[in-house]
């Protein structure tokens, strides 16, 4: 369990160690959820920022399309684009305790607590112009597995952004598979990667991973 006494670093290790089970995950994010973006601003994370931003690229001067923010946690995401101007975003996240800290920010219409995995999504086909997604995939947490759900959810001609801790792809065994993974779904003609970039400072000392992948 987490300690309310526990750095940021300790709650970030405890909560991605390896074999951590989704329920202690979840239990973890419970207590965590009050204070957890004041802990983000003080480990220097700004991962959210660079794949809002990208996503906005993406986008020139479109604001109005409608994006699901997985696994939204209290909403940094959702912020960072209603700021840009975007005013049609719906978050989703399965931790009801997160979701209800994204809330209070006033910036999403609608909120799905569900579990991203190989399971369906009660979500129609084609629902989204785009899905966003920051700090998702760590050990316990979300898995390469789901990509093929968030591809089905999103337009023919809509964009997947999703951002990850570099070092997680070497040294989170659930995260060794998310390279090889996208790198299939393109050879199997269900999306396509339009930008992947390497960037400094996804919080305080670590590079962060974006990726653009434009579904098919
Ligand atoms: C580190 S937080 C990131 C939150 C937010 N995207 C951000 O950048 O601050 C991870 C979030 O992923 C959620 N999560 C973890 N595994 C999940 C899964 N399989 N399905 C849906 N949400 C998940 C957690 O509940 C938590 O809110």
């Amino acid at each position: 369990m987490a300690d309310e006494s526990d750095s940021v670093h300790d709650k970030v290790s405890k909560i991605t160690r390896a074999g951590i089970k989704a329920d202690d995950m979840l239990d973890m994010y419970k207590t965590w959820a009050e204070v957890y973006d004041k802990d983000m601003e003080s480990d220097g994370y700004t991962g959210y920022r660079k794949v809002v931003r990208v996503l906005a690229e993406s986008q020139g001067e479109r604001r109005d399309i409608r994006v699901l923010d997985v696994a939204a946690g209290t909403g940094l995401c959702g912020q960072e684009l209603s700021k840009l101007g975007f005013s049609n975003i719906d978050a989703l996240d399965a931790s009801q305790d997160m979701l209800d800290v994204a809330k209070t920010k006033n910036v999403y219409k609608n909120f799905i607590k569900e579990f991203l995995g190989t399971n369906q999504l009660d979500i129609d086909a084609d629902s989204y112009d785009a899905v966003i997604g920051s700090g998702l995939f760590a050990n316990g947490h979300v898995k390469p597995d789901c990509l093929e759900q968030l591809i089905r959810i999103v337009k023919p001609g809509g964009m997947i952004c999703l951002a990850v801790r570099e070092e997680r792809l070497r040294t989170n065994e659930d995260c060794k598979d998310l390279k090889p993974r996208m790198t299939a779904l393109q050879s199997e003609g269900l999306w396509e990667r339009v930008f992947h970039e390497t960037f400094p400072g996804y919080s305080t000392g670590l590079d962060g991973v974006v990726y653009l992948y434009k579904v098919l």
